[in-house]
């Protein structure tokens, strides 16, 4: 089990355009993986992208199996390990959300994305996934994904009269960070 340290907002790594994974189900590959999983589950993350841990691959992991103790009423998204993600918006549709990042702490914004999308890439294994979602779920996969962009939240809100601390935004909620 290797709980690594999460890259903050800052450091120029999480600015890279990551590199497709070449070969699957490597050990490297698994190990990844495992490092995401646990690094996450230490976090008590919604999810977690191999840059935010200084690795500069197309690699994301999000979703658990048990709802989340810090977001209870959260919809469930199915714990998913996925390489070499693309995204497909469907529609034009967007909807507004709030999001944080482990990699912003202490902090939450207003980010708007698109409401429906299909998602194709890999699990670690290199099976295909390839799945149509909306609401909630797809914009976890957005968020993750755009890691792999270089891309953080910040980056992609348009009113920054909502974006602050989530101590003063959310008093009573647990104040970790995803
Ligand atoms: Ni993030």
């Amino acid at each position: 089990m290797t709980v690594h340290t999460i890259l903050k907002m800052g450091d120029p790594r999480l600015l890279r355009h990551a590199l497709r994974v070449a070969t699957f189900d490597t050990p490297a590959l698994h190990q990844l993986v495992a490092d995401l999983e646990d690094t996450m589950a230490a976090a008590n993350g919604a999810g977690l992208a191999a840059p935010q841990i200084g690795v500069d691959l197309q690699v994301v992991v999000f979703g658990r199996d048990t709802p989340n103790p810090r977001y209870p009423d959260a919809p469930l998204v199915p714990r998913t390990v996925l390489v070499n993600p693309v995204i497909t918006p469907l529609g034009d549709e967007e909807e507004e959300g709030w999001e944080g990042c482990l990699s912003v702490p202490g902090m939450r914004g207003v980010v708007p994305r698109w409401r429906r999308i299909r998602y194709q890439g890999f699990n670690a294994q290199g099976d295909p996934i390839d799945r149509t979602v909306e609401g909630f779920h797809a914009r976890v996969v957005q968020h993750e994904c755009d890691h792999l962009w270089g891309m953080l939240y910040p980056m992609r809100m348009r009113d920054f009269s909502r974006f602050g601390f989530t101590e003063i935004l959310f008093p009573d909620q647990p104040q970790e960070d995803d």
